[in-house]
């Protein structure tokens, strides 16, 4: 008998105070409301933001194209797409020119909504497909239905929404047609993904019992977020356990396809008969699988781990990494341990440089210190650029006072024959395992930067053998011997690809490229002799971490420097940032304090700092740092007032 349960009487009429997750963004009120209703507690987080592509050259192609009575049949898959579709075309092509040459063709509409929006406008459908309007449905309506269409050699505009649906395309290229997709907008990750993340830890804490998905961008976009926090397989485990309802058999399809079960599907693909139907009989489900309580306790066991990487993935550096708007700005500062602290140079009278990057729990403590002590929103790696060069093959001292210095510089094609090819997870392992250990003890919510010298500021150091003025050695070479140049900077360019790849995975968060003397350049000489390199770096690194890409005097590089990659460009103080931030809205923004400020007195610092926030006051995706690293001399009071100053300013102005 219905009422007899532990959930009360009429409880099996609706969730029973089940937590209910919904993904919906646009309709994401009316789910809640819906879900209240029928007895559940919502949880509701957006997974999804439709993106209008801006100058949609292919809807202006496909309308041209139409006009010219070029297609034999046009399929629209979606009424929303539809409707976009025309008020993309429609500020060039009139609606009527559109309509008559619609009403040419054969018009394929994928369900009632599609039919709908072309019913609006006074196009005729020919094929409509029968649910569940599936691409298998919609194969069949074109080749076997009651007005087929001879596919082989016909022409055939698909429109196209969110993700591209291949296995359509495919089946029509099968069967002999010629495809034109025709996309009109993008769903992408919303700006906002706290509720998404908030979602995935209580899915994976145990706590959610219900998941409704209502299309498959939501199923992607969900996992493309757990799997950037690491937390993929415990999604999957935990969705598992939950009652999971889909609104259709598509996406249903992509729900199984990352692993999951479908328990709940309705009769009818509609949000409020999907949560109807699930509201009957989830507890049943979840009755039938598992005794609420008797959690797995691998789950638990797991979920402070879990916890920590959504909290490190959700602070305020990653998500100004992602552009994601911030309550105020993160700040941390390059050469932020070093020998303008006491401790650090405590540290420097027992243990010699190299030595100390070496040590992996020294390396930690220096790390850690500096982070703790100026209460920075990231902690770096402590390390140096030019210990990936030894492993090459040469030798590498600091010399007190002089900087870094390399013994047999390559200065010909000859020397570069003698470069080794670099294995960084077998030289370099105390470099990962110093960040195991900078990470273990860290605060779990503090993200950490792994780093490398980016390719020409490393051959800058392996052909001159130390600093320079004028790069003379190594303008010589690149302009000598493109051979052996190309050569040089692809060995180096693997070792650094290698070198960071593996640093993300002993556990940095983020990385920095360091390519601090790249400003000596011309915009010709970047283009042909280092673009390419950098930017097969950067490409080879996976693509969820945020990558700082950082030079100094770089000011007429900048958009050449944003096409070799990165995700956040780091600029000096030369820079203003104003432009910078004009210039360049789809990359999040370092920089840019003087670091000789910190030589002045207070009200200027605080003045300074002040003019940089104000010019970027408005801007998601913005990280305070100096122009160049702190300067051994600097007063440690300073720094300290420097970083209370940005964390102070920038929350005022967020209120
Ligand atoms: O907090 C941090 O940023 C520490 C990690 C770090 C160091 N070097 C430690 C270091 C990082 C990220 C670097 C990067 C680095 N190293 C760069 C790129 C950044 C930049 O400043 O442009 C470059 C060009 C180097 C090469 C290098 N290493 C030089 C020129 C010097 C000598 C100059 C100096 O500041 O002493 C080093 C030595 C070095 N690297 C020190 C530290 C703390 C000083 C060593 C000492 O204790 O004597």
């Amino acid at each position: 008998m219905a009422g007899n349960d532990k959930y009360g009487k009429n409880a099996r009429r609706g969730f029973g105070g089940l937590r209910v997750v919904s993904f919906e963004s646009r309709m994401g009120e009316q789910s809640r409301g819906l879900i209240e209703k029928a007895g559940g507690i919502a949880l509701c987080a957006p997974s999804m933001c439709e993106v209008p592509l801006q100058d949609n050259t292919a809807a202006l192609d496909f309308a041209r194209d139409l006009v010219e009575e070029r297609f034999a049949a046009v399929v629209f898959l979606t009424g929303v797409g539809t409707r976009y579709l025309f008020s993309a075309i429609e500020g060039s092509f009139d609606r009527e020119g559109i309509v008559a040459a619609l009403n040419n063709t054969t018009v394929v509409a994928r369900g009632p909504k599609t039919r709908r929006a072309l019913g609006n406008v006074g196009v005729r459908v020919a094929i409509e497909v029968p649910e569940p309007n599936t691409w298998r449905e919609v194969i069949a309506a074109m080749s076997d239905g009651p007005n087929p269409i001879n596919l082989a050699g016909s022409r055939v505009a698909v429109q196209e929404y969110g993700q591209s649906n291949h296995e359509f395309l495919e089946a029509l290229r099968d069967r002999g047609a010629e495809v034109d997709s025709v996309p009109v907008y993008r769903w992408e990750l919303p700006d906002n993904r706290g509720p998404l993340v908030e979602a995935i830890r209580e899915i994976v804490a145990g706590n959610a019992d219900v998941l409704l998905f209502t299309s498959s961008n939501q199923v992607r976009n969900l996992f493309k977020v757990a799997s950037e926090a690491g937390l993929e397989g415990q999604l999957r485990t935990a969705a598992s356990e939950a009652v999971v309802g889909s609104v259709g058999p598509i996406c249903s399809q992509t729900i199984r396809e990352f692993g999951i079960d479908v328990d709940i599907e309705p009769e009818h693909s509609k949000l409020g008969t999907l949560i109807h139907t699930a509201a009957q009989r989830a507890i049943e489900v979840l009755d039938s699988r598992r005794r609420v309580g008797d959690r797995p306790r691998m789950m638990i066991e797991s979920a402070s781990a879990t916890a920590d990487r959504l909290d490190l993935e959700d602070s305020v550096f990653m998500r100004a990494c992602r552009c994601e708007p911030t309550e105020r700005a993160p700040v941390w500062l390059m050469r932020q341990a070093g020998r303008y602290m006491r401790e650090y140079r405590e540290m420097r009278a027992r243990v010699p440089f190299i030595e100390l990057c070496k040590t992996p729990q020294l390396a930690a403590e220096v790390a850690v210190t500096a982070a703790e002590r100026l209460g920075v929103d990231a902690a770096i790696l402590f390390s140096d650029i030019l210990l990936v060069v030894e492993p090459m093959g040469l030798g590498l001292t600091y010399a007190k006072g002089e900087g870094p210095s390399l013994s047999s510089p390559i200065r010909s094609g000859l020397d570069v024959g003698r470069l080794k090819e670099v294995r960084p997870e077998e030289s370099l392992s105390f470099v990962f395992d110093a960040i195991r250990c900078t990470r273990a003890n860290l605060r779990p919510q503090l993200p950490l930067i792994g780093f490398s010298g980016a390719p020409f500021t490393l051959a800058s150091y392996i052909v001159e053998g130390g600093g320079a003025r004028n790069y003379i050695h190594t303008k010589r070479l690149m302009y000598g011997d493109r051979g052996a140049w190309d050569a040089m900077m692809s060995l180096i360019a693997r070792a650094v690809a290698a070198y960071l790849r593996a640093q993300v995975e002993a556990g940095a968060q983020a990385l920095q490229l360091f390519d601090s003397w790249v400003g000596c350049l011309s915009r010709d000489d970047y283009e042909t002799y280092v673009l390419p390199h950098t930017k097969a770096v950067l490409e080879s690194l996976p693509p969820e971490v945020p990558v700082i890409h950082f030079g100094t005097n770089t000011g007429t590089l900048l958009d050449l420097q944003v096409a070799a990659g990165g995700s956040v460009l780091g600029v000096d103080h030369r820079v203003d940032l104003r432009d910078v931030c004009r210039r360049f809205p789809n990359v999040a923004i370092q920089g840019n304090l003087d670091p000789v400020t910190l030589f002045a007195d207070r009200a200027f610092l605080r003045d300074a700092c002040e003019r940089i926030l104000s010019r970027v006051a408005h801007r998601s995706g913005f990280i305070f740092n100096l122009g160049h690293g702190i300067l051994p001399a600097t007063p440690v009071d300073n720094v300290i007032a420097l970083v209370e100053v940005v964390k102070e300013w920038s929350a005022g102005d967020a209120e």
